[in-house]
């Protein structure tokens, strides 16, 4: 499905395209394709070559990777307003991870090459790019130490990361979508089993709500208590 087209106004209230002009806007805009995605399409695959960048205008997606024993390992979520797929054009390799659906998503396709040649020409364009890829290192490195934390501590982040994703500006207590739990548990790195026992936990204590839409935190202080926020 063909959607609306993304115009030079809208791309630059994104915070990575605020330096551009209204040509290196429209440069970049020329080849958008505006698409709608279901849940659990494969958006980008590693391993692949890839010229395109993206830009998700609503829903979530998840990054991730299998360990050598054929595991999920989920790198990251992205929400609204994120980009994904620059990493292929600024290093010139294949794609680093898989990229997929975690709700139905509304996302725009730029060209890449355009992209690649205005981080070439615009310094505060590369800067911002920079500033993304630091920010993704520290949200991994948080889920890198928390690896070793018990469930509840695991799952409160993995929550907390789809809260803030969920919509800007980012709020902890933001609603969730309705997820599958296997989602959940991959996300924080749980067994089905756990994720189901720890989420009737926060349920029972009243620190989560659950209904037809979705899930919602509804305290800031168990996240606090554990250094979350
Ligand atoms: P690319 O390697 O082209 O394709 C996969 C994309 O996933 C990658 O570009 C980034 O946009 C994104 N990505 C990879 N690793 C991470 C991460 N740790 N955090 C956020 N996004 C990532």
């Amino acid at each position: 499905m063909t959607l609306a087209l993304l115009s030079a106004d809208q791309l630059r209230a994104c915070p990575l395209f605020q330096s551009l002009d209204a040509s290196d806007l429209q440069l970049l805009l020329e080849r958008q394709l505006h698409t709608l995605i279901g849940v659990d399409q494969l958006l980008v695959q590693e391993h692949d070559w890839g010229e395109t960048i993206f830009l998700i205008r609503d829903g979530l997606a998840k990054v991730r990777c299998f360990s050598p024993d054929g595991e999920e390992v989920v790198l990251s979520i992205l929400g609204p307003g994120d980009l994904f797929g620059e990493m292929a054009l600024i290093d010139e390799q294949p794609r680093s991870a898989d990229v997929l659906a975690l709700t139905e998503l509304n996302l725009v396709k730029l060209a890449g090459a355009p992209f690649r040649q205005l981080m070439l020409n615009r310094p505060a364009l590369s800067l911002a790019i920079a500033k993304l890829e630091s920010q993704r290192l520290r949200t991994l490195n948080r889920r890198f130490a928390i690896h070793s934390a018990d469930a509840t501590t695991r799952l409160l982040n993995a929550l907390q990361e789809l809260a803030c994703r969920s919509r800007e500006p980012q709020d902890p207590l933001a609603p969730i979508p309705a997820l599958a739990q296997r989602e959940l548990a991959a996300l924080a790195g749980l067994s089905r089993e756990t994720t189901s026992r720890t989420l009737s936990k926060l349920r029972e204590r009243g620190l989560l709500e659950e209904n037809a839409m979705g899930l919602r935190l509804l305290s800031l202080e168990p996240l606090r208590r554990r250094g979350l926020l």
